[in-house]
């Protein structure tokens, strides 16, 4: 009998549960957004914004998404129809944004791949020789494959797995990288960019929407993948569950800039942001250096695991969803989703080529992030706070969190209140940018 006849697919523990899930927060956005971020909002005065937003509204938010989960036993489009039945739709939605996240977070994924390679093998790549070849298609395809041959094996053997054996290399390196860079000569002028604090922008609107939506879209709430990892799991304390996976995410961000900058500052190049940082600036620094072509195959090996095991949460979404609501099998979920979100993301693939497929005079893949990774992340976070708080009973989701007492109840606030409100004003934050 396969796993898939005896029922639902379970974690093996709490503990691979937490790795997975960690496994999904961790990733790109912890490297190549989050220091940068810091580094041009008020530097260490930033945390406290950051603080603020992981603890009342992320964590709120990702509670939620367990509780979901757990209660209903089942993926985002079931488990939103048996909380009530017109709701289905809205859960489509959700499944839709995961997807189309995915599109292009796997275009970025495959450019790591390329790079961990390259500095591997003793052959750097210039990013415009690079995004001027055939590579990125073949990294593209390669990446792809990863996700799909992971998630297609289950969640246990596959998504837990993976994120059991990448998770502790990816601390190990990180570690290693983090001493490697605070002993190099610019450590000081890195570390001054990065986290001298400069508590005047806290009256700054913008720190604090930067804030909330660095916090969602690095705690991986709002598209359903921490409901539908909820799904799998039997028992324990959501709270201190959320709780060890939000602290772990945040403190590798921090690590993160500790390598970073420093790094930067040592070759004596400019900070910039999202993918220049990662592909032009560090890629030169690590050129700078002695031996850098070991850091930087340490660098973007970390930086792979980081990517994969978030874009692994990000395929289960609709795999789920199409398991539970449509009766397919795993495998042939898998090949469906992929295939699907791969051809997708094939215009943002190409959009750094010679191509350049470009609209309004954005690349594709900029363009991607901005619409699925910004707007949409908060549109379907909207809609889990609004579905999961205001229409599931109240008594079900305390019953997940661990009892009706003050904490839960406050937190049942949170949820109602707060985290809708939050996701509102980021989202009308992100509209205006784009108009100013
Ligand atoms: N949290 C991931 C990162 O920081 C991205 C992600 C968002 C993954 C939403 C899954 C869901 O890169």
């Amino acid at each position: 009998m396969t796993e898939e006849d005896m029922g639902r697919e379970r974690w093996s523990s709490t503990v691979g549960f937490i790795l997975a899930s960690i496994g999904s927060a961790v990733g790109i956005g912890n490297v190549w957004r989050f220091p940068y971020i810091v580094g041009t909002n008020g530097g260490g005065a930033f945390l406290i914004p950051y603080l603020v937003s992981v603890f009342l509204f992320g964590l709120p938010l990702m509670m939620l998404e367990f509780a979901i989960g757990r209660s209903t036993g089942t993926s985002v489009v079931a488990a939103f129809r048996s909380i009530q039945g017109r709701f289905s739709v809205a859960g489509l939605a959700v499944v839709a944004v995961a997807g189309l996240v995915l599109s292009y977070y796997l275009v970025i994924t495959s450019w790591v791949l390329a790079y961990a390679l390259f500095f591997a093998l003793n052959r750097p790549m210039e990013f415009g020789a690079f995004t001027g070849s055939y590579f990125p298609l073949i990294f593209y395809l390669i990446s792809g494959t990863a996700v799909f041959l992971t998630v297609r094996s289950g969640v246990r053997e596959g998504i837990e797995r993976v994120s059991r054996i990448l998770i502790p290399v990816l601390v190990v390196i990180l570690l290693f990288l983090v001493v490697f860079a605070l002993t190099r000569s610019g450590a000081a002028a890195g570390i001054a960019f990065y986290l001298s604090p400069d508590y005047s922008r806290l009256a700054d609107p913008t720190v604090w929407t930067a804030a909330f939506g660095q916090t969602f879209f690095s705690l991986s709430v709002g598209m359903g993948v921490m409901l539908t990892y909820g799904s799998y799991l039997e028992r324990g304390d959501l709270f201190q569950n959320a709780s060890v996976i939000a602290v772990t995410d945040m403190l590798i961000a921090i690590l993160a800039g500790l390598v970073i900058f420093p790094l930067v500052f040592t070759a004596g190049l400019d900070p910039a942001a999202g993918v220049n940082l990662t592909f032009i600036t560090l890629p030169a620094a690590f050129l700078e250096m002695r031996s850098g072509m070991l850091f930087g195959a340490l660098f973007f090996t970390m930086l792979f695991a980081a990517a994969l095991t978030s874009a692994v949460s990000m395929l289960e979404v609709p795999v789920a969803a199409m398991m539970d609501s449509c009766g397919y099998s795993r495998k042939r979920a898998t090949l469906l989703a992929s295939g699907i979100i791969m051809l997708f993301g094939l215009p943002s693939a190409l959009s750094y080529t010679a191509l350049e497929l470009e609209l309004f005079g954005t690349p594709l893949l900029d363009l991607s992030d901005y619409l699925f990774g910004t707007i949409g992340l908060i549109v379907a976070g909207l809609i889990i706070s609004i579905v999961g708080g205001w229409y599931m009973d109240r008594s079900r989701i305390c019953a997940e969190i661990g009892g009706c007492r003050w904490q839960q109840r406050v937190y049942v606030a949170l949820i109602r209140y707060c985290v809708p409100t939050v996701l509102l004003i980021t989202l009308l934050a992100s509209l205006l940018r784009i108009g100013g």
